[in-house]
């Protein structure tokens, strides 16, 4: 996801046990100092516990006379509780399978992403670069974001449709600074099927703008396309949500004052020439760029014409007669400075340049691995995961002693404030109050919410009244904070960080409650059910039982296969798969973004820009 570090993140495989040699090594330091003292393991525990309480005590001794105004400011948010992330020994079980589930999808997840930066493979690549001398997409977004990782969204999305695979469903899409400023960008990879729009493409984009109007982010759209991948045109058309949707939403973004600028560095045939003729302000590039309904072979084939694809919609002939070009750029190269120009005209308010100072958890963040849950079961307390992503593992934590089995409370990442709303257990009664309770707290006070979503597999079936009684009360108490975080009128940043499942993922800002972002840790599964759950032992030792086994053990191989994080993200059901250790960064960074809006001057106009 976060490119420059993904992959350098993925490579990094260490010996599990190097994860624990911190606190071995801390533990190890102690007891060499108070060797004499430590007869036994409980005598150093406790005096490794009451050192920890002897540093708390004195940090808040100090003197608040004695720090400056900047220094109290820092002062007031390091004052919340830290939480206390080490791992106890009697899950140590636990997190070694959690550990070793990890590592074995990582591995899975790196080589997907290898096989799907190579977009539509080498031979492709070579008839795009070398024969139609046009630059590879990642080359195109090296040039024209700025020197900085930028966050790709859903990179694989595309993958193992019932259609076979689509890389990057033929479009990347993300969101990157153009001089200093943050862009959803949307780009055709020509070299897969030459930049044709499958169904899931469709989503992607839809999915891309719905980001950059959710957020407020200009959207620059480099545009290569043959149009509709034609055997699969009653996927793409007319539908409310397919094809035409991306042009609709061009003119709804427009008349919401969201910029969009288009590049065309390739053949924008039918539907791909609608992108750069529906945005504000479109730039071309000499030869390689051509925009037109319907290609040569068409025109060939309707009128007996031959015309060139320059002299049927070339540069010169959109930049100089039709006008669906506002700008002519020689090169690609010249094209994206061109794009630079255009963003330096929206009069847009430079951001503040602030440092935000802020401290790393406590914890190691690659111990995160061994907390991420294989399954319900392998679930261990979800504040040592939230102690490893908090600043100073700083928690201030709401109801602590209430509904337990959500864990709420206010923290910071890389010094932006959020409102935590983590599971801890099965969405309980109490649990559901607390949680509509926290949520609307965060919308009272305008604090984006951070959900941690790992959901219990199934409700239990009642086998009394008095239980039916509590299944009821408890789905009143789910309905309300369903209801509180559909309204929250505030950012909503989902992760899920093991179980998605049934409704308890609603409640938890799934993705049909429309969180800004929705990513998940590549243990995630996705499923209405678990398929683990699942009964395959016939009722009775009776052959008539025999068909029913089958169709069950069916059944449950195509849940399995199909609760998988990277089932989910082919699909587009979140924003992407993401490393555990990487959520802080991600977290942050969507944070930024997100506040991004707060320094745009909007001004009350309301209709689109209108090509003349
Ligand atoms: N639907 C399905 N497949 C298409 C396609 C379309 N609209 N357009 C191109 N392709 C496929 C080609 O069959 C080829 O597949 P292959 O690699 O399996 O052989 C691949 O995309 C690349 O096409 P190719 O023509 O070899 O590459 P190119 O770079 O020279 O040209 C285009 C790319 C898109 C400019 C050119 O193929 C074209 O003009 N296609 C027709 C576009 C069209 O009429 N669209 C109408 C949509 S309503």
């Amino acid at each position: 996801m976060w490119n420059n570090i993904t992959l350098c993140s993925v490579c990094k495989f260490f010996p599990s046990s190097l994860l624990f040699s911190r606190s071995r090594t801390l533990y190890h330091v102690f007891k060499r100092k108070y060797k004499d003292l430590c007869k036994d393991e409980q005598t150093a525990q406790i005096l490794q516990d009451g050192s920890c309480q002897v540093v708390k005590r004195t940090c808040n001794m100090l003197p608040s006379r004695l720090v400056s105004n900047k220094a109290k400011y820092r002062r007031y948010t390091k004052t919340y509780p830290v939480l206390d992330g080490r791992i106890p020994a009697v899950y140590q079980h636990v997190f070694e399978e959690n550990l070793r589930n990890s590592e074995a999808v990582i591995q899975r997840y790196s080589e997907l992403l290898e096989m799907v930066s190579k977009g539509g493979g080498e031979n492709s690549i070579l008839r795009h670069t070398q024969r139609n001398k046009k630059l590879f997409v990642r080359e195109r977004l090296k040039m024209l974001l700025d020197d900085e990782s930028f966050l790709e969204l859903s990179p694989l999305a595309g993958l193992n449709m019932p259609y076979g695979d689509v890389p990057a469903a033929g479009c990347l899409t993300g969101i990157g600074k153009i001089c200093g400023v943050w862009c959803v960008f949307m780009a055709n990879d020509a070299t897969v099927k030459g930049g044709t729009i499958y169904p899931i493409g469709v989503k992607k984009q839809l999915r891309a703008q719905e980001i950059a109007m959710q957020n407020r982010l200009l959207s620059v759209y480099l545009v290569d396309s043959g149009g509709a991948f034609l055997p699969l045109q009653s996927e793409l058309f007319p539908d409310k949500s397919d094809g035409g949707r991306v042009f609709y939403n061009e003119a709804i973004m427009s008349a919401m004052k969201i910029p969009q600028v288009a590049v065309v560095c390739g053949s924008c045939v039918a539907g791909g020439a609608y992108v750069p003729t529906m945005a504000e302000e479109t730039v071309i590039v000499d030869k390689i760029g051509t925009l037109f309904l319907a290609g040569p072979p068409l025109v060939k084939a309707a009128t007996g014409e031959n015309v060139s694809p320059e002299d049927l919609g070339g540069a010169r002939l959109h930049s100089k007669v039709s006008g669906c070009s506002d700008h002519f750029a020689p090169s690609e190269k010249e094209a994206y400075e061109c794009v630079r120009n255009i963003i330096s005209t929206l009069n847009y308010e430079p951001l503040p340049e602030e440092v935000m100072e802020y401290d790393d958890p406590l914890y190691s963040s690659d111990e995160l691995l061994g907390l991420a849950p294989q399954g319900y079961e392998y679930t261990l307390p979800v504040k040592l995961i939230v102690s490893r992503l908090m600043d100073g593992s700083r928690f201030q934590e709401f109801k602590a002693d209430y509904g337990t089995t959500l864990v709420t409370g206010f923290g910071h990442v890389e010094g932006h404030l959020v409102g935590i709303v983590a599971s801890n257990g099965e969405l309980s009664h109490d649990a559901s109050l607390k949680g509509s309770h926290f949520v609307q707290l965060c919308s009272q006070r305008s604090i984006p919410i951070l959900f941690f979503q790992n959901t219990a597999p199934h409700a239990a079936e009642p086998t009394s009244i008095l239980q039916a009684e509590a299944h009821t009360n408890r789905l009143k108490a789910q309905a309300s904070m369903m209801a509180a975080v559909a309204c929250a009128a505030v950012p909503k940043i989902t992760i899920v960080i093991g179980g998605c499942y049934g409704s308890e993922s609603y409640v938890m800002c799934g993705r049909s409650f429309s969180p800004n972002f929705l990513f998940l840790w590549p243990n995630a599964r996705v499923a209405l059910v678990d398929s683990r759950h699942f009964s395959t032992i016939p009722k009775a030792d009776d052959s008539d039982c025999k068909g029913d086994e089958l169709e069950l053990s069916h059944l449950k191989e195509k849940l399995e296969e199909e609760s998988s994080a990277f089932y989910s993200s082919a699909r587009l059901w979140d924003d992407g798969v993401i490393l555990p250790q990487n959520t802080r960064k991600v977290v942050a960074q969507c944070l930024e973004i997100i506040k991004q809006q707060k320094y745009q001057v909007i001004s009350p106009c309301q209709y689109p820009v209108i090509r003349m």
